[in-house]
């Protein structure tokens, strides 16, 4: 006998990744859904059934894959199951979902407030794209500090926007505390959680009526695929999907998507282990006379701290940290020493990742990204993965004796 989805959203969370967006073939009795390539959908042939296609309703109809198609609706009933929303919509990345939001909920006139210490990408598209091309008031600002968002906002402010664990800098904002302002302007409350890894953190149950995420990081996890998605109530999914789907076209490949539901059945498993490890080598980290400062939500010395241990379950794998070295340069011994952990961007894969952030202005021939000035004195963000702990230990141990 098989369940139905909504049946499927009472069961526990390690279930819902397993079951949930799930179901056994019709035609063929595989027990995995399998990827849908064609990019064209039969008909209905009579004129009473031909709206169905173009339905979003009816939540299995398609007509072309650039609006929806059979991969990415089991993804976004997975998703959806698992984030607690109502609807999900997925996308080819993480910033095409981010822009989708952006583009299909805001017009000229409209004031944004959004996390300063946020993705870069996301920064520059609201700053230099909505903000300066389209005429979408920005107002930049830290949230983690709680009057700094309620100065913030206006009459005419449509959506207060938060990325908590946040990208580069894993500062934290307080969800429900940032949402309760939120709601009380009568802005919409969007939250990215990608940091979170989706399993240590429910922002909809904290009060977010937008929750984002880049697929492409922990949720898919093995660095092998990409995709975004944004989860919510029906009514703002809806819109979204008739805006940005049609308009934007930034949808998800069919293998990008099946690949991405396959890895969520082992993302609990993951997770937990993301997070074991990266609390030990935190632990490391803090007491090597060669580290200048450490930051990782899970450390009492974290600045947010509290916060974290109040909204999230586990403290996912992201940890920041700096050498004691004058000369920013010397960064690159450390990396070039590394045998185990790579130096490369992106983050949450099964393998461990390190990323090096200059210090603002000082480097300029290092490619120094636009962030702003409170990143400060340069350093690493390091994307702990699922290798022995012991081992990560050990290399980070010898590649920061490289470095004198
Ligand atoms: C927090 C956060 N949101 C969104 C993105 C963008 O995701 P994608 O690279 O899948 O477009 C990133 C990428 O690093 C990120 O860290």
């Amino acid at each position: 006998m098989s369940m139905s989805e909504a049946e499927k959203r009472k069961l526990g969370f390690d279930t819902r990744c397993i079951h949930s967006g799930m179901a056994v073939d019709r035609e063929t009795n595989v027990l995995k859904r399998p990827i849908v390539l064609g990019n064209s959908f039969k008909l209905a042939d009579n004129l009473a059934q031909l709206p169905d296609a173009f339905d979003w309703d009816i939540s299995h109809s398609f007509n072309y894959p650039r609006l929806r198609h059979p991969s990415a609706r089991y993804l976004e009933e997975r998703l959806a199951a698992l984030e607690g929303g109502e609807d999900c919509q997925v996308f080819a990345s993480g910033v095409a979902a981010l822009a989708g939001v952006f583009f299909s909920l805001l017009s000229a006139g409209d004031h944004v407030v959004s996390s300063r210490l946020c993705y870069i990408g996301v920064h520059e598209f609201l700053e230099e794209h909505l903000s300066k091309r389209f005429g979408v008031r920005l107002t930049l600002v830290d949230t983690t500090d709680l009057d700094a968002v309620r100065e913030a906002i206006e009459p005419k402010t449509k959506i207060v926007h938060i990325e908590t664990p946040a990208n580069p800098t894993t500062h934290v904002s307080d969800i429900a505390a940032v949402g309760e302002i939120a709601h009380q302007g009568g802005a919409l409350f969007t939250v990215d959680s990608t940091f979170s890894g989706l399993v240590t953190q429910r922002p909809i149950e904290l009060g977010a009526d937008l929750v984002i995420h880049s697929l492409t990081k922990y949720i898919n996890g093995h660095g092998d695929g990409m995709g975004g998605a944004v989860i919510g109530p029906t009514d703002l999914i809806r819109k979204i999907q008739n805006a940005a789907t049609v308009h934007l076209g930034a949808s998800i490949s069919p293998f990008n998507a099946w690949l991405i539901s396959r890895s969520i059945e082992t993302l609990p498993l993951r997770m937990a282990r993301h997070s074991t490890n990266a609390m030990k080598l935190a632990r490391f980290l803090e007491s090597h006379p060669k580290v200048k400062f450490i930051r990782y939500p899970g450390l009492e010395s974290h600045p947010q701290h509290e916060i974290a241990k109040k909204q999230m379950s586990d403290f996912s794998a992201m940890i920041n940290f700096g050498i004691k070295t004058d000369d920013p340069m010397k960064y690159f011994d450390f990396l070039k020493s590394m045998k185990i952990v790579s130096h490369a961007v992106c983050l949450g894969h099964t393998e461990s990742l390190i990323q090096f952030y200059p210090q603002a202005g000082d480097h300029p021939e290092l490619g120094v990204l636009n962030y702003p000035e409170d990143v400060g004195e340069g350093f690493l963000r390091f994307s702990v993965g699922l290798e022995d702990a012991d081992d990560l230990i050990a290399d980070l141990d010898q590649a920061l004796a490289a470095v004198k």
